[in-house]
């Protein structure tokens, strides 16, 4: 699917601020029907912040202990929520307390449901997490009944998919599952964000049906098999992901911004100067805010701003989903 890239930041407040305006004038509702279907994780967030994150074999006295929701797939789903998108999550959770308690929180987010499964006698996906004081964190994930989404349910969901909406996944499932729901939104003609974190091998054909791919710098340089120390390593990472067909790369590069490349154009869009307290998620946020941006049919340069202010805002908090920034929050960065 071609995506175009505009990259006057003049533009982009004022375009948001109309689009917002649409959003809340309920005469002109009927332009904002595109949907944006999530398939992916859903897990609880254990934290403990630690002054340094610890080594293989030591031991870490740290801070206040935290839970907050989590999971790449139900992150990206309440960031684009809450950034004013009409979104779906297909996933799964397991039959315990934890999974009640989840899906209860999801659907109070606005977030349809339906095509969440319970999985009998098995457990909701759980992370355990450390933060450090600048913000960085190491993650271990118990997946559990994430492990369980098949690729039978992401296809019997299909029907969830229209031409103009958006398929926002992760690889936080299985790949056979990712790949059905690439295929199905590719049979509806719908774009597919990929946003390839855990990074893993990719096969081409999921490659060829990724309409935006929003790797950060390692998953670029894992996937893409060359080293990015560099804008050169940026510049070769998108050439190969690009030429394995991705429409388009979208290069997370943390405080720095955002890399973005089509085989027309390149350009490194600024993120904003905000003070890290947690980074945990950010990623996720900045994947939800793009799709709800897509999705509204603003071209992808001036999308990629409004994500990077919407990671930039959930960087200044703790945890994931608690973190994820609302739109108008977003709109005032931007504005500002
Ligand atoms: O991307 C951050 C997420 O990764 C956390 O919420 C954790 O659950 C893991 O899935």
């Amino acid at each position: 699917m071609p995506v175009r890239i505009l990259a006057d930041s003049d533009v982009l407040s004022r375009r948001l601020l109309v689009l917002h305006e649409t959003v809340t004038s309920p005469a002109r509702q009927v332009t904002r029907s595109a949907r944006i279907v999530v398939v992916g994780s859903s897990n609880t967030d254990m934290v403990v912040r630690v002054s340094t994150l610890p080594r293989p074999g030591e031991t870490v006295i740290g801070g206040d202990f935290f839970t907050a929701r989590g999971g790449k797939g139900a992150n990206q789903a309440v960031a684009a929520a809450r950034a004013g998108g009409s979104v779906a999550l297909i996933a799964c959770l397991g039959t315990d307390a934890i999974g009640d308690e989840t899906l209860a929180a999801l659907a109070a987010e606005g977030i349809a449901v339906d095509a969440v499964r319970r999985m009998a006698g098995t457990r909701s996906g759980v992370a355990l997490i450390v933060v450090d004081e600048r913000g960085e964190n190491s993650i271990a994930v118990a997946p559990g009944a994430n492990a369980l989404l098949a690729p039978e349910q992401v296809v019997s969901c299909a029907e969830l998919l229209s031409p103009r909406d958006v398929l926002l996944t992760q690889l936080e499932t299985p790949l056979e599952s990712v790949l059905a729901a690439a295929r199905a939104a590719n049979g509806a003609t719908a774009r597919v964000i990929l946003n390839p974190a855990p990074a893993r091998d990719l096969p081409d054909e999921l490659l060829s049906l990724v309409s935006v791919l929003t790797p950060n710098e390692a998953e670029a340089a894992r996937i893409a098999g060359v080293p990015v120390d560099d804008h050169h390593g940026l510049e070769d990472a998108a050439n190969a992901l690009l030429r394995r067909g991705v429409g388009a790369v979208v290069i997370t590069l943390g405080a720095a911004g955002a890399y973005v490349a089509t085989t027309e154009h390149r350009e490194t869009i600024p993120g904003y100067r905000v003070e890290a307290r947690d980074t945990t998620g950010a990623g996720d946020v900045f994947s939800g805010a793009l799709a709800v941006a897509l999705a509204d049919r603003v071209p992808l340069g001036e999308a990629v701003r409004f994500a990077n202010a919407a990671a930039a805002i959930s960087v200044t908090r703790d945890g994931a989903q608690p973190a994820a920034p609302r739109r108008a929050e977003i709109l005032q960065l931007i504005g500002s």
